[in-house]
């Protein structure tokens, strides 16, 4: 961000200041991670800023420096590797162990989108910070109830005024990794499909029962439509991946959307792994989930070489 761009405005010392606060939030979070040896997120080597002068105005540029990666997983996807398996479930495995790590240190992304998830030659790990917010400092997005993108919002965040659970004014983590589980589910079945799952349930759902078209449907009304339309939502997707893959891969894609199903549920109270509950863990720990993947992704690598 520039000077130039955030003068354009009538409270231009606003916007500079609330530039540098939301930069060096995202900084700290970086510089955390890189302390902690958070190996599926990227690392920041350096910051700084640069005076350069435009028109003849002076201006400043403010810049992080990144390691760097290979390409987005956009670009992944469109190079064919949609059709391999084992590089799905090991780039699952891996956002799923980059969004542990955060939430190990009480952070939560809010924005895992297909194009904040880097690849690397042997690794993939998530990138874009810009969004996060952290239980342990307050920062320039705890207000809000999603700080991510629109598209990819969880239901409960679609503006059905429903209220996320808060403490001391400010969301709680657990409703922050609650959401940030839906964003992983919809992710792991963007890896299958090309889709924004958020899109999808909307396009699958009663159209009275979305807040964009009704704006006094509440929650709790919706939710009972918004499982139907999630159950169908992911029925075609089920479908369109036995389309796509060969039946001898069933046993590896029927598991992926169950993993993937337990963290896209609508309902942000039975988000995550059950079983996790059952051995005193917080459902959104995504450990099981974790092993999972890895497991899939061996599988499938079997599968391929048979
Ligand atoms: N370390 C990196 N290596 C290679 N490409 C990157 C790196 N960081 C970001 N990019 C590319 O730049 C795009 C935008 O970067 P990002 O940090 O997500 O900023 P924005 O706030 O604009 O979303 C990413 O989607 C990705 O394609
Ligand atoms: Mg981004």
């Amino acid at each position: 961000m520039t000077l130039l761009q955030i003068a354009d405005g009538d409270s231009a010392f606003e916007r500079t200041r609330k530039a540098f606060t939301e930069q060096g939030f995202e900084r700290d979070i970086l510089f955390l991670c890189k302390d902690k040896k958070l190996d599926k997120i990227v690392i920041a080597h350096d910051y700084g800023e640069m005076e350069t002068s435009e028109r003849g105005v002076s201006e400043y540029v403010f810049y992080t420096i990144f390691e760097l990666a290979n390409h987005d997983v956009r670009s992944a996807l469109l190079s064919g590797r949609r059709g391999d398996l084992a590089w799905v479930c090991q780039t699952a495995h891996d956002m799923a162990v980059g969004v542990s790590q955060l939430h190990t240190q009480e952070i939560a992304h809010n924005d895992l989108r297909p194009s904040n998830v880097l690849c690397f030659s042997d690794t993939q790990k998530i990138a874009d910070l810009g969004r996060a917010t952290s239980a342990n400092h307050a920062g320039p997005w705890d207000p809000l109830m999603h700080p991510g993108a629109r598209a990819y919002r969880p239901p409960e965040c679609w503006g059905y005024g429903y209220i996320q659970p808060r403490q001391y004014g400010r969301v709680t983590f657990d409703a922050r990794a609650q959401s940030d589980l839906f964003l992983l589910g919809a992710m792991m079945l963007f890896l299958v499909s090309e889709i924004s799952y958020t899109q999808k349930l909307r396009i699958c759902l009663r159209p009275e029962y979305d807040p964009g078209n009704n704006g006094r449907v509440s929650f709790v009304d919706a939710l009972p439509h918004i499982n139907v339309a999630h159950a169908k939502a992911l029925s075609d997707v089920k479908s369109e991946i036995e389309s796509a893959f060969d039946a001898k891969y069933s046993v590896v894609y029927d598991e992926y959307i169950e993993l993937c199903k337990m963290l896209v549920d609508p309902d942000p109270s039975v988000r995550g792994d059950p079983r996790m509950q059952q051995i005193g863990a917080p459902r959104s720990s995504l450990q099981r989930i974790i092993s999972r993947l890895d497991y899939l992704g061996k599988k499938a690598s079997l599968i391929a070489r048979k």
